[in-house]
């Protein structure tokens, strides 16, 4: 009880606190993936986090001071030499009055400065000068980001306590594929909002991973195979997560639910794509694998709309099964979540099939909740769980799904 206390005081504080006041120094970096800092703005701002920026002379190729002063309602910092600046904010000032300093996109050549120790600008001065922590979202192309001399400085910089969101992987402006798209402002936010959270928050530091929803596996262009999932139980946890300091990502199929505050989020349709997901948004603290994936997708996606056959016979669809998720991550040699939680939605033998599972798949907690049609559980607010470990069962009451979120992150953050 008077943990619970403890927690709901931390939690009240967090919420009606200074929220208002916490600020960063963003420093935006010459990329061409420079334009989604004014998003990041954007969403900073929507948070009630104050923002204040360096624009690089590089980064001035690519958005205009205009455009971020705009958005930050704040002067934009761009000269180190500057007279004016220096007697309203000198550049050691303007490192240490924000609260975190960001790094958007991070360049190879600012990380390379960071590394080494380089203050030969601005924003590298501001770096080297800074007393607070630093957050360095990486874009560049896929060859510089797998360079020897890029992976080095990352590696140190790591070392150095620098912490990191992203890079992503994907198609690039330059028309070439891989590792090094700049993390979606909302995972930037995301990551924002969790180093600023309060230091006695219990998740503080983590980062929590979350799959929710159902997947969908194409059969045409038009028609897929897909489930009744709602992701609300999902979406209850990312924010549960949240509040409870963690950096949070979910990984969610198509759902019709807004994304939790604080969070990030990378949004897929198929159980291949929600793996990758999964494993690029690895290294995490604890993964919770709420979503429901399909088990089979077609083995051939039609690339027409499949038509009615005049002689009236049904076409014929041969299914693949789908990647376990769940069974390859918590089974990973590297990189193994220190928690991995799967969730068993079943329609009878719940806690047989719970323990089962548990063994199964490898992970450390199997919540099981019984999803026959008297239950109401797909698309309702309401669950029923049974916590199934090697320790035992322990079986909960009827909560809604906010509650049995709370509770399940508040005995998580115990575990981690
Ligand atoms: C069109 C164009 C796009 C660029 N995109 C990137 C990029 O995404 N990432 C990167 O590290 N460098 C990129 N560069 C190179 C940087 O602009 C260059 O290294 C610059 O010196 C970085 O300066 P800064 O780190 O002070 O912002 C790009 C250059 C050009 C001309």
């Amino acid at each position: 009880m008077q943990a619970l206390r403890r927690w709901l005081s931390l939690l009240r504080n967090w919420c009606l606190g200074d929220q208002m006041t916490r600020s960063i120094l963003l420093i935006i970096g010459g990329g061409i993936a420079a334009y989604k800092s004014l998003e990041l703005i954007r969403e900073l701002k929507k948070r009630g986090i104050g923002v204040k920026a360096i624009l690089t002379k590089a980064g001035e190729q690519f958005v205009t001071p205009l455009a971020v002063g705009a958005l930050t309602g704040e002067k934009v910092y761009q000269d180190l030499f500057s007279l004016t600046d220096e007697t309203e904010m000198g550049h050691i000032e303007l490192s240490r009055a924000a609260d975190l300093v960001v790094v958007a996109p991070a360049t190879a050549d600012l990380l390379a400065k960071m590394a080494t120790g380089l203050a030969n600008d601005l924003a590298s001065t501001t770096l080297l000068a800074t007393d607070k922590n630093v957050l360095a979202a990486p874009a560049m192309n896929v060859r510089m980001w797998h360079h020897a001399a890029t992976q080095r400085n990352i590696k140190q910089l790591k070392s150095d306590g620098v912490a990191f969101v992203g890079p992503g992987e994907g198609e690039m402006a330059c028309g070439e594929y891989g590792l090094g798209r700049l993390a979606e402002p909302l995972e930037i936010a995301a990551a924002i909002d969790a180093l600023l959270a309060p230091d006695d928050l219990p998740l503080k530091g983590k980062h929590v991973l979350i799959t929710a929803g159902p997947t969908r596996e194409p059969i045409d262009p038009v028609r897929y195979i897909s489930n009744q999932s709602s992701g609300k139980q999902g979406y209850a946890i990312a924010e549960a997560a949240v509040r409870l300091g963690a950096q949070v990502t979910l990984v969610s199929g198509p759902v019709s639910l807004p994304i939790p505050p604080g969070a990030g989020m990378i949004p897929v349709q198929t159980a291949e794509e929600m793996l990758k997901a999964v494993e690029q948004s690895l290294p995490a603290d604890i993964a919770i694998f709420t979503a429901a994936v399909a088990d089979w997708r077609v083995a051939s996606v039609a690339g027409e709309k499949i038509k009615k056959r005049s002689d009236g016979k049904p076409p014929t669809l041969s299914l693949a099964e789908n990647p376990d998720i769940l069974r390859s991550i918590a089974t990973r040699k590297n990189g193994r979540p220190k928690l991995v939680v799967g969730f068993a939605a079943e329609t009878e033998n719940v806690i047989t099939h719970a323990q089962e599972k548990l063994t199964k798949k490898g992970c450390d907690l199997i919540v099981a909740n019984d999803v026959s049609e008297e239950q109401g559980v797909f698309g309702g607010d309401a669950n029923t769980v049974h916590l199934v470990s090697k320790s035992g069962v322990e079986n909960w009451p009827k909560l809604s799904k906010a509650e049995v979120a709370t509770r399940l992150m508040q005995k998580l953050s115990e575990m981690a």
